[in-house]
């Protein structure tokens, strides 16, 4: 743990990173007990990257394309962590599945978000399953990740009403909203396991 006795996350993302802005909004909160101190993306046009920069929070770009296995893929990944002294990772729509090679040495501190009530709907078009199926309700999980997609522990959950004509696309944003609260809620909750555990 570093000396302010913050908890120094890496997000890693893929695509428009509200997410990300969430975390980082919530850590320029007083007394937040944590902060970014790595952004990695696995494409450019990542606007996550964009979030990150404006924010002044490092960034790495680790293309998944460049490596023929995912195995070299996730090393990359793993040689990137080791220059930043990394306390949690946070996946905010980081579209890659993770191998356990990956996985394994951050079991217990690698989280995701995952748009659904976990454990239903695992991997994706969560909304639209959830109206077809008729549900009544819908959400979002945190839960830490774990050699099978979208099955590992979970942290804390939100939930948000099903309306009649709902689309995928209105439920996803109704759902994306609570995400927003979610994830820095769960940090918080993480910072102080890690904390008080360290
Ligand atoms: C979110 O719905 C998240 O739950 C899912 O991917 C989406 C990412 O959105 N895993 P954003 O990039 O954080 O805006």
């Amino acid at each position: 743990m570093n000396n302010q006795q913050k908890l120094k996350l890496a997000v890693f993302v893929s695509g428009n990173g509200s997410n990300l802005q969430s975390i980082i909004d919530a850590c320029r909160i007083d007394n937040f007990p944590a902060e970014i101190g790595l952004v990695i993306a696995n494409k450019t046009e990542s606007f996550g990257l964009v979030r990150a920069a404006q924010a002044g929070i490092p960034t790495r770009i680790v293309l998944h394309k460049d490596f023929p296995t995912r195995e070299l893929f996730e090393e990359q990944l793993l040689l990137t962590l080791r220059d930043f002294e990394i306390d949690l990772i946070c996946l905010a729509g980081f579209m890659r599945v993770l191998t356990p090679h990956f996985i394994a040495p951050w079991l217990g501190r690698l989280i995701n978000i995952h748009p659904s009530l976990l454990p239903k709907y695992k991997g994706l078009h969560t909304h639209e399953r959830a109206i077809t199926a008729g549900d009544k309700e819908a959400g979002c999980t945190t839960h830490f990740v774990s050699a099978e997609v979208d099955e590992g522990e979970i942290i804390l959950q939100r939930s948000v009403p099903i309306f009649q004509n709902d689309t995928p696309d209105l439920l996803a944003k109704r759902v994306l909203k609570e995400e927003h609260i979610l994830y820095p809620e769960t940090i918080k909750l993480m910072a102080h396991k890690l904390l008080v555990t360290s």
